[in-house]
């Protein structure tokens, strides 16, 4: 790409921070939108300031707005101040969970959110690239009614037509979401009809578990940071329900980084891609707690919950067929031990930092 005006919301956090580097460091003026909102969400673990603080000192083209993407007034003055030419759109209420506490929170940020990011981009951009970090739980609990075959250490799928995972034919209506994947699923459809009606060049990335060091992983949101962390700062870590053995399929936020780049230099108005690290990274529950103990070092203390979450995956892996049709070029590149290896080295550096041994 030749040098671009980048915006990235929800700069702060582990998608956005990775954009936010990844594009500074081709040279592109990339401005970042984050008001620290993990933190009211999850309190002062979910704090990102760290990592804003490190971009600040890293990056060389990057300029921070304390923006929230619900002032539709704030959104409306910096996008008459710049026109972008890729909107990277990160920012959100995260957790499944966490939802059903806050249910208008949730909606105004993930799904009212989304819609004033895609019309300031429409009103004043719209040859721009739009990209929207969806998720999974759009498609609910749907993914469940795959057939299962238990093995010793995880949930499998029974048919071998459903090995590569789920497909973006799944459906996502008719299906428990949480109110989560309700609000997410509104900014899903908002954004496909901007690239559909509009035909702007919008697209939206359907995650499985994105992961990578710069997580402010907390137990509500982040599982692989947050195991990671209990390990080796302490703690306790609940695991709910399907005997531990759920499978989760994941991808380190370089991957997904990589996927976006791809994407904006020959976008495909208003496609829809599964997002995730395939079947290649995935792992169980239990097959995690045996990884992060064998490659830390520490015995993890953890317990199990005989109830799981409601309306989560028993096992889900990402079908990257489509986008690696439609962009050949791109591939999963970081496999499982280097995300561990990476989560764990970031985390004992934290504790080094913060004095305790
Ligand atoms: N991490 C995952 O496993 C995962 C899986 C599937 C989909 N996703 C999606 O990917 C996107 C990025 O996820 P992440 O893991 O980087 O989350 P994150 O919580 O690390 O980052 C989101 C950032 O958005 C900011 N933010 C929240 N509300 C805001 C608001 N109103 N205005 C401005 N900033 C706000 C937060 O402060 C945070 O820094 C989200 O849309 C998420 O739903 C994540």
């Amino acid at each position: 790409m030749s040098s671009k005006r980048i915006l990235i919301t929800g700069s702060s956090g582990l998608i956005g921070s990775e954009a936010v580097e990844h594009f500074d460091r081709q040279g592109h003026q990339v401005y970042g939108i984050d008001n620290n909102m993990r933190r009211v969400f999850f309190g002062e673990s979910g704090d990102t300031t760290w990592n804003l603080e490190r971009l600040r000192r890293t990056c060389k083209n990057f300029i921070h707005h304390n923006l929230d993407i619900r002032d539709r007034i704030g959104l409306e003055s910096l996008f008459r101040s710049q026109r972008f030419d890729l909107i990277v759109h990160c920012a959100a209420q995260p957790s499944h969970d966490k939802a059903r506490d806050i249910p208008i929170l949730d909606f105004e940020v993930n799904a009212l959110g989304t819609v004033n990011l895609l019309e300031a981009t429409r009103l004043h951009c719209p040859e721009a690239v739009f990209i929207l970090l969806s998720t999974n739980k759009v498609y609910g609990d749907a993914p469940n009614e795959i057939p299962l075959k238990e093995l010793e250490k995880r949930w499998e799928y029974a048919r071998p037509e459903d090995y590569n995972g789920v497909t973006e034919n799944c459906r996502i209506d008719r299906t428990l979401h949480s109110l989560f994947g309700a609000s997410k699923a509104s900014a899903d459809l908002m954004a496909q009809e901007y690239g559909r009606y509009f035909g702007m060049n919008v697209c939206i990335f359907r995650g499985g578990c994105l992961t990578g060091p710069s997580h402010s992983g907390v137990e509500l949101h982040g599982f692989l940071s947050y195991l990671v962390k209990v390990a080796i700062a302490g703690g306790s870590y609940s695991v709910f329900g399907y005997k531990a053995k759920q499978v989760r399929d994941n991808i380190h936020s370089h991957d997904v980084v990589r996927a976006m780049e791809e994407f904006a230099e020959n976008p495909r108005p208003g496609e829809v891609y599964n997002m995730g690290g395939g079947r290649g990274n995935s792992i169980s529950m239990l097959e995690a707690i045996a990884k992060t103990e064998e490659m830390s070092g520490k015995k993890l203390n953890w317990k199990y919950v005989d109830e799981n979450r409601k309306g989560d995956h028993i096992c889900y892996i990402s079908d990257l067929s489509k986008f690696k049709a439609h962009y050949p070029n791109w591939k999963v590149s970081i496999g499982l031990d280097e995300i561990f290896k990476q989560i764990i080295a970031d985390h004992t550096q934290r504790l080094k930092s913060a004095g305790v041994s």
